[in-house]
């Protein structure tokens, strides 16, 4: 029961690869999660699963969560050092042996929900809605990456060549691959890189952010259960240093991270300089995203859609709405149904299924948020906002409207939309804004015209287009996810390219 959902029972995304164990909960009103939800026995973390008190503890007023001790880490030059002994049986044992054992961590992640989604809770601050989620995004990598290494690397291509000449092209694991991944899908992407990397026949060091390490730490117990050497993949746990020391390794052949763009761009400056091969980075990265309303589009749409791109996970998605650009006749519309709906939003406690926005992930990132709140009150209009008092780490959703026709200026990671109405004449200016952030992740279009939204895909840059729906949420194998520009380098995640860059190709021409 969502705030999308008291909109509209056809609003959440269909996230089809995996069952939903939310249809057998009760709808509707604060409602507690019932035990069997968290079936009793401990996690490996030390939690007790089995009593929903544990998540109801949370600080109500303050968003804090009761947080299990920090799990064990992997120093990183030896974690390098074993990775790369390991690599050649690893490269050796083959697609579909590899294969086998991602799906069977694929079972163990679905078995071990439960434990998964209340790390998400807890760790996190995810919603019930979200953790589930998140779940099934990364079961949905390892499945999919599984098929792809079958697929990609399972049999030699034979090539063209002239009469008794056989060529013949593989795919090989590069070697040590470095995944380093964000808080905000601590499971999902932390997964989805990792499985990618093995699936080529690389080992793997994973730095998971330091935010969100238990999680990490969660999947990877359940790869070893699954069958994943020990020495194949590593976790180390830390900040920024920990980080350089890993991608400033000579013996690294390949780097896969998902976070700011100016993280990535040190990252880059870093291989470039090391000694040792020259290694491919794998960034996806940042980015300032733009819905486009025209006069046509369809409000009650445009209203569900919005409240789902804007504020949910609040907002703390990469693929986040942040700029509502609307013809002013759709917005005169529209104003006043998004401040009923922003009026209805219930921020608080992620553990009641009642909750639609949890709380942010820290000090720093509420401090950026207020920080950013303060300058729009100086110059732009508070639309609506969420109700009920802020405090800790608690951030009530709102919308601005802005005189100009402007982007905001910077990413800002968190439930705050920015709304700037346009005139009839004025769709390219519009166009010109979104593409001069150098941003390209995600956009909306809402329109009823074909002309108009043909227009708008011919003339924008960016990796993941969305029309006439939500724009966040993209699923692995139908929507493969990345962008462009300062938003990264591709390939996208869970796409038919996507193992491309973790692996190496290697040609072989027969003189028979
Ligand atoms: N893949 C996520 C989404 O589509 C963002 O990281 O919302």
């Amino acid at each position: 029961t969502s705030f999308v959902n008291r909109l509209s029972d056809a609003s959440l995304p269909v996230e089809r690869l995996v069952s939903d164990p939310l249809d057998d909960l009760p709808r509707g009103g604060a409602i507690p999660l019932p035990r069997d939800l968290f079936p009793g026995r401990r996690n490996s973390a030390g939690l007790d699963l089995a009593d929903p008190a544990e998540l109801m503890a949370l600080d109500q007023s303050l968003g804090n969560r009761p947080l299990p001790p920090l799990p064990a880490s992997d120093p990183p030059t030896q974690a390098i050092a074993q990775a790369l002994a390991a690599f050649p049986a690893w490269d050796g044992i083959g697609a579909d042996a590899r294969a086998v054992l991602l799906e069977r961590a694929a079972d163990l992640f679905e078995e071990h929900r439960a434990a998964l989604m209340h790390l998400a809770i807890v760790e996190a601050g995810k919603t019930i809605t979200d953790a589930l989620a998140e779940v099934r995004e990364a079961v949905d990598f390892l499945r999919f990456y599984a098929a792809e290494s079958r697929r990609l690397l399972g049999a030699a291509t034979p090539l063209p060549g002239p009469v008794g000449e056989r060529n013949l092209l593989t795919l090989h694991g590069r070697g040590v691959f470095v995944c380093i991944s964000p808080w905000n899908f601590p499971l999902a992407i932390f997964t989805g890189q990792v499985a990618a990397a093995l699936a080529c026949g690389n080992c793997v060091v994973a730095k998971p952010a330091q935010q969100t390490p238990r999680m990490a730490a969660e999947a990877v117990r359940l790869l070893y259960r699954a069958g994943v050497p020990r020495d194949v993949l590593h976790l180390c746990i830390g900040g920024p240093d920990t980080g350089a020391v890993l991608v400033e390794h000579p013996d690294v052949a390949g780097v896969a991270f998902t976070g700011s763009t100016a993280t990535a761009r040190r990252i880059h400056r870093a291989l470039a300089a090391k000694d040792g091969p020259i290694v491919p980075l794998i960034a996806e990265t940042g980015g300032i995203n733009a819905m486009i309303v025209d006069s046509s589009a369809q409000p009650d749409q445009v209203l569900i859609d919005v409240m789902e791109s804007a504020f949910r996970s609040a907002g703390q998605r990469c693929s986040a709405l942040r700029a509502l650009l609307i013809q002013r006749e759709a917005w005169v519309k529209l104003e006043p149904m998004l401040a009923g709906a922003l009026r209805e939003v219930v921020v608080g406690n992620p553990a009641l299924l009642s909750t639609d926005v949890g709380p942010v992930i820290d000090g720093e990132a509420i401090e950026r948020l207020h920080a950013h709140a303060r300058r729009l009150d100086g110059h732009a209009r508070l639309v609506a906002r969420a109700p009920g008092g802020e405090g800790g780490l608690f951030f009530a959703p709102r919308a601005y409207e802005i005189a100009e026709l402007t982007m905001p200026e910077s990413e800002v990671f968190g439930p705050i939309l920015h709304v700037a109405p346009w005139r009839s004449d004025q769709l390219d200016a519009a166009i010109d804004a979104v593409n001069a952030t150098g941003y390209g992740l995600t956009l909306g279009i809402h329109s009823r015209v074909d002309a108009t939204i043909n227009h708008i895909l011919a003339r924008t840059r960016v990796g993941n287009v969305y029309v006439n729906r939500s724009m966040i949420g993209a699923v692995v194998g139908s929507q493969p996810f990345g962008g462009r520009g300062l938003s990264g380098t591709g390939p996208k995640a869970g796409g038919p390219n996507s193992l491309s860059r973790y692996a190496t190709e290697h040609c072989v021409s027969i003189n028979t």
